[in-house]
């Protein structure tokens, strides 16, 4: 902790607070005092000033564009290392050596089935059921299954759920996607790689035998590792708010799943594709960005800004980049990448977007991409939730592992009426 204090002055009393330092990133107020000394909340819907933990997982600069996991550039992770690699360094604070990082993937290799009674869960949902529905159900059902490992306070507990949690959300995903084909669900094949096996049991079908392509294997693992987490987001707050009652951890991944689900998170992969879509043409462009500007149409352009970066997406360089690998290697002639291409053009060169610092995020070139591949659309929310579960069991633990950690319990200002009596129905 450093020596500064900030000094509220309020009712004629000034009272320090401690500020401290973090390893990067902005000094936080430590208000915890506030309410016993003052009788008074903060207030900040929304969270735009509020550091809800200290963590040391995930840092972001939003105005430089920088986006670090335990210190290293997302940029270098994405290009040179692998997302076993990356779930590892999230889970364990370091990169692997080479024989940790065989350990750990055969470690999560071993969990990658589903107990078999899983399979009927999937044959009670509609066959159009969004796949989130799905995954939502499935992974809160999970908690069902392993009596085993239910003791959070158990390291080694905490340890096997992320383990399976992480081994079968590939498994879980595929199976959503398959369960919507009407195509028999694949087991999964130990041998290929993490992101090789989910390929395999998304596209594979039992009659042949897969060849997984390795420019798609790099892409998608690059999409995971892009995608392992993001600090304090609305899921992964989720997943924490649930995880302090000292809830299932399938559970409060399930929360997480649902929070990532809406158009303003995960969603947007899903609605930016669509948007572009509907757009069909670049002649129609400047209609679409005269939507976006008007403040009586609820349109916004879906893949633009965000809560934290106001200079560029560290992800979406990386995402652009990876668009035109596959485009080329895939031989993909699709017009609404060029719809993209124009979009962003007009977008970063119009005023509007500029002043409101407004860029493309990694949700409006990933769907592009995992289009190119072969997904529908209603699958890359699945996908997102994927490869952010490893964000989501690291934070957990790491919440868990705090000896500080309390149940979270926001405050609110109350709007609503003041005490009245209550009026019988007869004389209302
Ligand atoms: N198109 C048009 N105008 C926009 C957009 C957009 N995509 N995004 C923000 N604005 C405007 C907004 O109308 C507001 O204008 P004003 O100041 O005149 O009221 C201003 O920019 C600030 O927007 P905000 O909604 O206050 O900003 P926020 O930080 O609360 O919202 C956001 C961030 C991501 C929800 C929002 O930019 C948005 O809705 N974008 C489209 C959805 C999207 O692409 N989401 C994916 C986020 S990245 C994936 C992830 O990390 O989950």
């Amino acid at each position: 902790m450093s020596d500064l204090k900030a000094t509220l002055n309020i009712d004629g009393n000034a009272i320090e607070y401690p500020v401290i330092q973090g390893s990067d990133g902005p000094d936080v107020i430590d208000i915890r005092k506030l309410y016993a000394q003052t009788g008074k909340f903060t207030f900040d819907p929304g969270f735009t000033s509020t550091a809800s933990c200290e963590s040391a997982l995930t840092f972001i600069d939003g105005d430089e564009g920088i986006l670090r996991h335990r210190g290293y550039d997302i940029e270098e992770l994405s290009e040179k290392s692998s997302f076993m690699e990356v779930c590892y360094l999230l889970l364990n604070g370091e990169l692997p050596g080479k024989q940790q990082l065989h350990d750990f993937s055969y470690t999560i290799s071993r969990h990658t089935m589903l107990h078999e009674q899983l399979a009927t869960f999937y044959r009670g949902f509609r066959r159009d059921a969004h796949p989130m529905a799905i995954m939502c159900g499935v992974v809160g059902a999970l908690s069902a299954f392993y009596h085993d490992s239910t003791d959070i306070a158990d390291p080694d507990h905490r340890k096997i759920s992320s383990h399976r949690l992480i081994a079968k959300m590939p498994t879980i995903a595929a199976m959503a996607y398959k369960y919507a084909m009407g195509q028999p669900f694949l087991y999964p094949d130990n041998h290929l790689s993490y992101t090789g096996n989910f390929l395999r049991m998304t596209f594979g079908v039992p009659a042949e035998p897969y060849v997984v392509n390795p420019i798609v294997e790099r892409a998608m693992d690059r999409i995971f590792i892009l995608h392992a987490d993001h600090e304090q987001n609305a899921s992964t707050s989720t997943v924490r708010l649930a995880g302090s009652s000292g809830a299932n951890p399938f559970a409060c991944i399930a929360a997480g799943i649902a929070c990532l689900w809406g158009p303003a998170h995960g969603g947007a992969n899903e609605a930016a594709l669509n948007m572009l879509r509907e757009i069909g043409t670049p002649d129609r462009i400047p209609h679409y960005i005269a939507r976006a500007k008007d403040k009586n149409d609820p349109f916004r352009l879906m893949g633009f800004g965000h809560r934290v970066y106001k200079n560029y997406d560290p992800r979406a360089s990386v995402m652009r980049q990876t668009v035109r690998e596959i485009m080329a290697e895939l031989k993909i002639n699709d017009p609404v990448f060029e719809v993209a291409l124009q979009l962003e053009e007009m977008a970063l060169n119009d005023p509007y977007f500029i002043e409101k610092k407004l860029f493309p995020n990694v949700d409006f070139y990933s769907g592009i991409i995992l289009s190119a591949i072969g997904f529908p659309t209603e699958m890359f929310t699945v996908l997102f939730a994927l490869s952010r579960t490893v964000g989501w069991v690291a934070q957990w633990n790491e919440m868990i592992s705090d000896p500080g950690q309390k149940i979270g319990r926001p405050r609110q200002l109350y709007t609503g009426p003041g005490h009245r009596p209550y009026v019988d129905i007869a004389a209302r």
